[in-house]
């Protein structure tokens, strides 16, 4: 079915910066398997500087990753064993790389003396989609590497990432696969028919399902990220208190909408205004949380159906969601497929995650970006080749 790349053994670096976590690690692959195993992982998470602003700024998010990358890189190398070879360029070589990143330049420079060659074969790097000033530190970092170490360099589709977390330790997913990516900047349902291979069947039109808890946690006067402060308040909550709308959930595509719930959530807390007490913010969260989890679980039903999938397969943060879980584990038991979750470092946000997929369509589809051309594309759709 697949080339195969005869490497018995090897070890990927990953590199990710599509949004607000600075992430490295290592993963190993063997040549013939789909199942890759996580070695190290390090993610920095700016989730605290962006806080007061109520959501990710691209400027700031850049500057932190120039600031941290290095740092984290080394933290994601430590322990791997390192090459027998010398590098293969120095730092004159790559300085052109880093024309508007010289602050990552500065920092690479200042850690390279110590930064011995590591036993990797392969850099895998996020070059979209994602905010664009964020993706291409992370770009411009994989790709030195790769011609100061001489190792190849693969450029990796973040949402790809996502999915191919299902594939680190453990037993990899039955085929056609229906994928569900859902967190603060995508909600969207992939169809694979057989491993690697993506089609895009519908993905939210406005805002994401995160981004959704995110705004509502606002009007709540919840922190941000609202994830985590809706989810606690809705447990102490009426989910059946207010019949909020169930957007597109009859559309009969797979495709979603959240921004018109929120705004029913932004109408209900103005009409309430004073009367809006503690025991009503933990009904609305309720209610909220309860309209989210319904259109995505019906969304993935009608998908299992239609395709005929063997597996469920799940990435992102908002799985974090415990009623989600819990709601989508037992509607999936009522199908024939089964639910595969990666455990919650592997659905957030990290470069293992990145190293996986890069690896696997290195190994199996051959697959190689030139470091001198490489670039980042912000809007990159799963299924493009
Ligand atoms: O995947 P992720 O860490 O970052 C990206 O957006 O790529 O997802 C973050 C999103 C945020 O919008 C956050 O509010 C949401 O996931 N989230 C949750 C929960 N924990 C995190 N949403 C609902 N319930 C949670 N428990
Ligand atoms: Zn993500």
């Amino acid at each position: 079915m697949f080339d195969k790349i005869n490497i018995t053994n090897m070890r990927i670096l990953g590199i990710e910066s599509s949004c607000d976590e600075t992430a490295a690690a290592v993963v190993e692959a063997q040549g013939g398997d789909f199942m890759v195993r996580e070695i190290t992982n390090v993610v920095h998470s700016q989730v605290d500087l962006h806080a007061e602003f109520g959501g990710v700024v691209p400027n700031l998010a850049k500057r932190e990753h120039q600031k941290l990358f290095v740092p984290v890189l080394l933290k994601s190398l430590e322990g791997v064993p390192v090459a027998n070879e010398q590098p293969v360029a120095d730092l004159a070589q790559v300085e052109q790389f880093f024309d508007r990143n010289q602050p990552l330049f500065e920092s690479l420079a200042l850690h390279l003396p110590t930064l011995k060659k590591p036993d990797i074969n392969l850099i895998a790097v996020t070059n979209g989609p994602g905010l664009e000033p964020a993706l291409w530190v992370g770009v411009t970092l994989a790709r030195a590497l790769a011609v100061l170490w001489g190792v190849p360099l693969v450029g990796v589709d973040h949402m790809r990432g996502h999915i191919c977390a299902n594939f680190i330790d453990q037993q990899p997913p039955e085929f056609p696969a229906l994928a569900l990516t859902i967190s603060g900047g995508h909600t969207q349902l992939v169809l694979m028919e057989q491993p690697l291979q993506y089609r895009l069947l519908g993905e939210t039109v406005d805002d994401a399902a995160g981004e959704a808890f995110d705004k509502v946690a606002r009007l709540l006067g919840l922190p941000y990220p609202g994830g985590v402060p809706i989810s606690n308040a809705a447990e102490q909550g009426d989910p059946n208190a207010f019949d909020l709308p169930r957007p597109m959930i009859r559309s009969g595509d797979a495709n979603f909408s959240f921004s018109g719930l929120k705004t029913a959530v932004l109408y209900l807390t103005q009409r309430l205004g004073e009367k809006q007490t503690q025991a009503r913010k933990n009904d609305i969260a309720a209610s909220f949380q309860q309209a989210i989890v319904d259109v995505v679980i019906k969304k993935v039903l009608n998908a299992v159906e239609e395709h005929a999938v063997q597996s469920v397969v799940v990435g992102g943060g908002v799985i974090a969601n415990k009623q989600l879980r819990a709601q989508l584990t037992h509607a999936v038991q009522q199908t024939r497929a089964t639910l595969h979750i990666p455990p919650l470092h592997l659905c957030t946000d990290n470069a293992a995650m990145i190293a996986c997929a890069g690896a696997l369509e290195h190994i199996h589809l051959k697959k190689q970006n030139n470091p001198h051309t490489i670039g980042v594309d912000s809007n990159r759709v799963v299924d493009e080749r």
